[in-house]
């Protein structure tokens, strides 16, 4: 699929997605989402990518849906519309995601950077739900992913206002990993992508499926849960591997089996 509203590449066994409508500061419209959940999908089954980086652009990581899909719009089409499909794609997606943000990070871009398992921010970041502003509320897991991020007072403050936070009082809440320089945010994204996909592949993916279960489960059935899947890597190679170079004292290399 040839993209034209995102732009990806790999290096080594790092994918890279950018979000690239810059004249409308990466609004996400039914296309780019397309093409996004295209792209992670062409990921997922390519082995060699191991972990993505989703960014933006300086002046904005994404302003939220397109709101001119939105004028005349019924409820039907709505629901008719493949919209919120994509968004559970994105969120079975099963290698881990880095959000790299910049500039403005609103509505559907804040919740597109909450689908993601790390983000990572630059000084610059502005993070927001202003949905209220245009007489709705989020739409794509803002009212959900939000107050399990920042807890319920400040997620309210937030949506029922559609302020916005800078990257700094977003991080001091708990909603970003960390606060970069804009000049390096890509740098500290990428390093630490390349550090996720040294690590043996199957573990770093149930390991993200076991973290992604804790926060819609009980306690019990999320540990009943863990507890399998640590059952299961016993049976890869690479725990073997794993097991093996630390007791002869030397470096594992992961196949990904
Ligand atoms: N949809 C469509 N176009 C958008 C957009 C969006 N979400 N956000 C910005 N744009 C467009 C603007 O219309 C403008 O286009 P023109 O140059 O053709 O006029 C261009 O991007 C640049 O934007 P501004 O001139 O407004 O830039 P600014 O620096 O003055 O303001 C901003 C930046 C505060 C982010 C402002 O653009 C803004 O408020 N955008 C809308 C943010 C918003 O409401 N997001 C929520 C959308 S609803 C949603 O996301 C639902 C959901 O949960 C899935």
């Amino acid at each position: 699929m040839a993209y034209q509203n995102i732009l990806v590449s790999t290096e080594e066994s790092v994918a890279i997605v950018t979000l690239n409508r810059p004249d409308v500061l990466n609004a996400l419209n039914q296309a780019t989402m397309n093409e996004l959940v295209d792209a992670l999908e062409a990921f997922d089954h390519d082995e060699t990518a191991r972990c993505v980086i989703l960014t933006g652009n300086e002046r904005a990581f994404a302003a939220g849906a397109d709101i001119n899909e939105f004028r005349g719009a019924t409820p039907v089409q709505m629901l008719q519309e493949p919209r919120f499909l994509q968004w559970e794609r994105i969120r079975r997606f099963p290698k881990p995601i880095i959000a790299a943000v910049g500039g403005y990070c609103l509505g559907g871009g804040c919740e597109l950077a909450m689908l993601c398992d790390i983000i990572i921010a630059a000084e610059t970041a502005r993070f927001g739900q202003p949905e209220i502003n245009l007489g709705l509320i989020p739409g794509a897991g803002g009212t959900q992913r939000l107050p399990r991020a920042v807890g319920k007072y400040r997620a309210m403050e937030l949506i029922v206002t559609g302020r916005q936070i800078p990257a700094q009082l977003a991080y001091e809440w708990g909603l970003v990993n960390r606060v970069v320089p804009a000049e390096v945010l890509l740098d500290e994204a990428r390093a630490l992508a390349r550090e996720i996909a040294a690590k043996p592949p199957v573990a770093v993916r149930l390991a993200k499926e076991a973290i992604l279960k804790s926060l819609d489960t009980p306690l019990d059935v999320g540990l009943d849960h863990e507890r399998r899947l640590f059952y299961l890597l016993f049976s890869t190679e690479d725990m073997k591997e794993g097991v093996e170079a630390f007791l002869n004292k030397r470096r594992a290399e992961f196949k990904g089996r």
